[in-house]
């Protein structure tokens, strides 16, 4: 099988799904470059039995991706590899781990939050809504998601705008993108979040809090080091800022794409909770995961050596039509959509319940507050989508709503 320049372009950063159809019906695993000896799984229940074998796809042997250069790749290398890690450990490593996390991280936490994180949403809503024109993203989308991590986890939400750029440089280390990137400010700042993270977790260790971060100290009992815990509190603090903006960008942008949804919607705001699950099946926020082989081993008969790296194109599995009828369809009470946008089997998102409340919450608000909402003038053609291959979703998104009188 020669392997297959894949066609990152611009036109597939603005709509990668004629690409992955087509991809997906010619064949269920292809070779791909330019990422070394690297595969790519197509359909759903291909991926579904890659993801329920951790043993032979792993984790712990996936690479940060860093457009760096060799030698401030190694220091990249460095901290991501030194510490224990949820994301990146395999069983039994990783089930001792999430098994220590879920003590701290309980849906009874992430349930109490939900009075604050609704006035939270109203506060944004308002001062946004309060003008014809607004940027979604910028106003909402974005703010939301890294105050309520904050607030979980104790750390100042007054730090949002470093959280938010910390965040977005740790994964320009870890997700592919297209093109090269200027390395020494990345590290700079990857050091400024550690030393932030440190000066937390230490504080906490001597004063313990109702926060997360205590609470992960308290379970831990001295399992986890400075480092490891440094380590965890940055996946908790990045897994889930950019991914529920994006969740909340594209659900929009797919009811501004499909009137007759989003007339349901505003008619039943109580619709949101399906909407948001088929907007998560329908251009999922986190598109592809990565894993590296350990064996030689197979794929829908296709021959995978040990040490390759294997992407499952989750939001080409999320259309399959061997899964899901009529998948193009956008339909926000779609009967079951149980699509792979938060992974499967021992890595499924710990954050999944977290970042389903806030979206239903947004949606929820928002359509309550106003009677008709569109793409500000020029705003659809001119989508930006960003560089990243693996994270899908607006940089911006100009709207324009009208609200309801009250
Ligand atoms: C894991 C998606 C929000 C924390 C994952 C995985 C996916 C995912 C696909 C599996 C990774 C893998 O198998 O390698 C998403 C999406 C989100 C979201 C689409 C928003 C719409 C969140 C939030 C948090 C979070 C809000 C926490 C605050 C995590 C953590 C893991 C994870 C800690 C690692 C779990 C493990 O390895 O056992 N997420 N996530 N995520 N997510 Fe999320």
């Amino acid at each position: 099988m020669p392997p297959a320049a894949l066609p990152w372009s611009p036109e597939y950063l603005r709509d990668p799904h004629p690409f992955y159809a087509s991809l997906r019906e010619s064949t269920p695993v292809l070779q791909v470059e330019p990422f070394g000896e690297a595969y790519a799984v197509t359909r759903y229940d291909d991926i579904v039995s890659v993801l329920k074998n951790p043993g032979i796809f792993s984790s712990a042997r996936v690479e940060p991706v860093v457009s760096l250069t060799a030698e401030s790749g190694e220091k990249a290398r460095e901290y991501f590899s030194n510490a224990k890690n949820l994301i990146s450990a395999d069983p039994p490593e990783h089930t001792r781990l999430r098994a220590l996390v879920g003590r701290a991280f309980t849906p009874h936490r992430i349930a109490e939050l939900e009075p604050w994180m609704r006035a939270l949403t109203r506060e944004l809503l308002d001062r946004m809504l309060a003008r014809e024109e607004f940027d979604l993203m910028a106003e909402l989308a974005v703010p939301l998601p890294v105050t309520v991590i904050s607030k979980l986890l104790g750390v100042e939400p007054e730090r949002r705008e470093d959280f938010k750029r910390w965040s977005d440089d740790v994964l320009k280390t870890i997700a592919m993108a297209v093109g090269t990137r200027d390395p020494a400010p990345i590290l700079a700042s990857l050091q400024e979040f550690h030393a932030y993270l440190e000066r937390i977790i230490e504080q906490r260790r001597r004063e313990p809090r109702e926060d997360l971060i205590s609470a992960l100290l308290e379970a831990s009992e001295g399992y986890l080091e400075v480092p490891d815990l440094i380590s965890f509190t940055r996946v908790l603090l990045v897994a889930g800022n950019e991914t529920t903006a994006n969740l909340l960008g594209n659900a929009m942008v797919a009811l501004l794409r499909h009137p007759r949804e989003l007339e349901r919607l505003l008619e039943n705001p109580s619709l949101s909770a399906s909407a948001v699950e088929e907007a998560l099946r329908y251009d999922g926020p986190l598109q592809a995961l990565v894993r590296v082989t350990s064996e030689d081993t197979q794929v829908a008969g296709h021959r995978i050596p040990e040490g390759a790296r294997v992407m499952l194109l989750l939001a080409c599995a999320n259309r399959d039509p061997r899964r899901f009828e009529q998948p193009d369809r956008f339909d926000i009470t779609r009967a079951n959509p149980n699509s792979l946008a938060f992974g499967h089997g021992v890595h499924f998102c710990l954050g999944a319940p977290l970042a389903r409340l806030e979206a239903k919450v947004v949606l929820e608000e928002f359509m309550s507050r106003v009677r008709h909402v569109s793409f500000a003038p020029g705003q659809e053609q001119s989508l930006d989508w960003g560089d990243s291959l693996q994270l899908r979703g607006p940089r911006a998104l100009r709207l324009r709503a009208e609200r309801r009188p009250t």
